[in-house]
């Protein structure tokens, strides 16, 4: 595969994982999934981490993987590149296991006394990679070796982070998000 092929590949198939944090943004608000609870005097998860945001979030990143699948052939005609479609269970994985990486990151923030918003650089921008790509291994392993090659997950590592500041910038200058990360 050429570069360009592989950066097509890897933005493709990473788009359901990459869209349901921002749709949270969108969406977040309502009651927080730890409840107010806290543990060793800190908020389990925070007001940052809600029902809402991550339900939306989640069917946001499938509809996605949806349409993706519908517009792939047409896609590979104009690009010239085979796009991968997604099997029900990655459609899932990618999506949710985004949020989950994002939760889970909120979770080791507060552990660290990070307040709510506060920055965790390398963490804020490659934690919910890792788990949606461990989560999509465990449920679609066969797929997830034909469309993860060490190129197109290499691309991934160096571009999600760079999309990440990019998005969270935008979102940021709207007004949609209080800080820029
Ligand atoms: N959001 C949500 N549910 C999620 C993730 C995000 O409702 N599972 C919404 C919240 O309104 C949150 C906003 O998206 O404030 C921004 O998300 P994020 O930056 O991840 O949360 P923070 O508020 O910065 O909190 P944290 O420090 O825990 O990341
Ligand atoms: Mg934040």
């Amino acid at each position: 595969m050429s570069v360009i092929e592989t950066v097509v590949v890897a933005v493709w198939a990473m788009l359901p994982a990459y869209v349901p944090n921002n749709a949270a943004v969108l969406a977040g608000g309502g009651r927080p999934i730890d409840g107010g609870r806290t543990w060793g005097g800190r908020r389990v998860l925070g007001d940052g981490k809600t029902w809402r945001g991550t339900a939306v979030g989640t069917l946001v990143g499938v509809a996605l993987a949806a349409v993706l699948n519908a517009l792939a052939p047409g896609a590979e005609d104009a690009l010239s590149v085979a796009v991968p479609t997604f099997p029900a269970a990655a459609m899932v994985s990618l999506a949710f296991g985004a949020m989950l990486g994002d939760i889970l990151a909120s979770f080791l923030k507060r552990r660290t006394g990070r307040e709510r918003g506060a920055a965790f650089p390398g963490v804020d921008q490659l934690d919910f990679v890792v788990v949606s790509l461990g989560l999509t291994a465990i449920v679609a392993f066969d797929w997830f070796t034909d469309v993860f090659t060490l190129q197109v997950l290499a691309v991934v590592v160096v571009l999600t982070p760079a999309l990440h500041l990019l998005t969270n910038g935008i979102a940021y200058a709207l007004g949609l998000k209080d800080e820029p990360w």
